[in-house]
């Protein structure tokens, strides 16, 4: 065999790079981006987020985390979901699976500090990721998972694609596989990334169709999903009241709901789960077979590493692509 010029070796390398999944941005990601272009970045974003957590310890790591998945399933984790609407255009965060979201006033706080120090160099997308992991990690006072950095920012941002692209809690799982996989991600990534759904809450209107049925003449009797545990669904009944109600939210882990922990996979098993995309994972036979290991504390925490730096590659703008947002909720003129 002839050995080839080492230029020619490289462009194979390089070609294989491109190819594989999650492209050439993946490898440009790295850890510790900033350490000459700013070397405070991730302190300070670590110390607004911690200091917004302690005064909030219940709601807004979930919130945090929900962010960063919102804003990477839609045109990649380029902080488009940051961005508000304008006169001419409604944007991602006004669109309906937008309910509850929050922490967006925390990323604000985070790039106003940082455009001082120096200008235009932290991307919005970079501290989304950062307060992530930062929020989720804090009661556990270790990070959960090193973040990479060097995501640069979108400049669209469109109602539409949010409804197309974030998952529905009905989902089945046919629906939520092509979800996942058109972003690059696979079956066992989102049963690992549903894990999230151990922190959290849910609103009543969005699994209500679980509990109860729809009579001929209009009226609402208690029903059941056959994949929900009956005890389980009585206590939900009670709590929501009625099948409209988009006022009330139930903890979707109810032992733990503020601890980052597999007890997920635990609720899972004893048919548990929130929503009817939480059920459907136990309808797939190598979804189904990941989720007792996934009880294990420690096996779920080292899935999620990877899986969540996965999820935070998705369609990641690098390079010159995209710009450096001066403010996160208005693209650059
Ligand atoms: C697999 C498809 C998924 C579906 C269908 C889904 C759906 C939902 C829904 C409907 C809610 C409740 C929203 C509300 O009631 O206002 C929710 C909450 C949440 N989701 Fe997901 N989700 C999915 C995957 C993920 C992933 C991959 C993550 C992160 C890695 C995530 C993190 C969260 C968190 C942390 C919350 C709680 C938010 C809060 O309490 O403020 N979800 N999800
Ligand atoms: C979510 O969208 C609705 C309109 O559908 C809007 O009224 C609301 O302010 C949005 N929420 C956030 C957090 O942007
Ligand atoms: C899953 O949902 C999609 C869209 O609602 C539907 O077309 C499909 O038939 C469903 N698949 C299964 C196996 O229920
Ligand atoms: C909640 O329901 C009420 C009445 O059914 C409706 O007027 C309101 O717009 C709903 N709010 C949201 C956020 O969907």
């Amino acid at each position: 065999m002839m050995r080839a010029p080492p230029t020619l070796l490289l462009l194979v390398v390089l070609a294989g790079a491109l190819a594989g999944g999650g492209g050439v941005e993946a490898a440009l990601l790295k850890a510790h981006f900033y350490r000459h272009s700013c070397p405070v970045a991730e302190t300070v974003v670590r110390d607004i987020v911690q200091a917004s957590v302690a005064a909030n310890p219940a709601a807004l790591p979930a919130r945090l985390l929900r962010l960063f998945f919102h804003d990477c399933f839609v045109r990649g984790c380029d902080a488009s979901l940051l961005i508000d609407s304008t006169a001419g255009s409604t944007a991602e965060k006004d669109a309906a699976p937008n309910r509850s979201l929050g922490g967006f006033e925390i990323v604000d706080t985070a790039k106003a500090v940082l455009e001082a120090v120096p200008p235009g160099v932290v991307s919005c997308a970079d501290i989304v990721a950062l307060a992530a992991r930062d929020a989720v990690s804090f009661q556990l006072g270790r990070d959960l998972w090193d973040v990479q950095l060097g995501r640069r920012d979108g400049v669209v941002s469109r109602a539409s694609e949010a409804l197309s692209d974030i998952p529905s809690p009905s989902d089945n799982f046919t629906t939520l596989e092509a979800n996942f996989a058109s972003k690059g991600l696979d079956v066992k990534d989102l049963v690992i990334l549903s894990g999230a759904h151990t922190i959290g809450v849910g609103h009543c209107n969005l699994f209500s169709s679980r509990l109860f049925s729809s009579t001929t003449t209009g009226a609402v009797a208690p029903a059941t999903d056959p994949t929900l545990n009956a005890a389980y669904a009585a206590q939900l009944r009670a709590a929501c009241g009625s099948p409209s109600n988009n006022a009330t939210t139930v903890p979707m882990d109810p032992e733990s709901p503020a601890r980052f922990d597999s007890h997920y996979y635990v609720n899972l098993k004893l048919g548990r789960g929130l929503f009817r995309s939480d059920a459907a994972l136990l309808a797939d036979r190598r979804a189904a077979g990941l989720i007792h290991a996934l009880t294990k504390e420690g096996h779920f925490l080292k899935e999620f590493k990877n899986a969540v730096r996965k999820m935070g590659r998705v369609g990641v703008l690098t390079g010159d692509q995209g710009e450096i947002r001066r403010n996160c909720r208005v693209v650059n003129s």
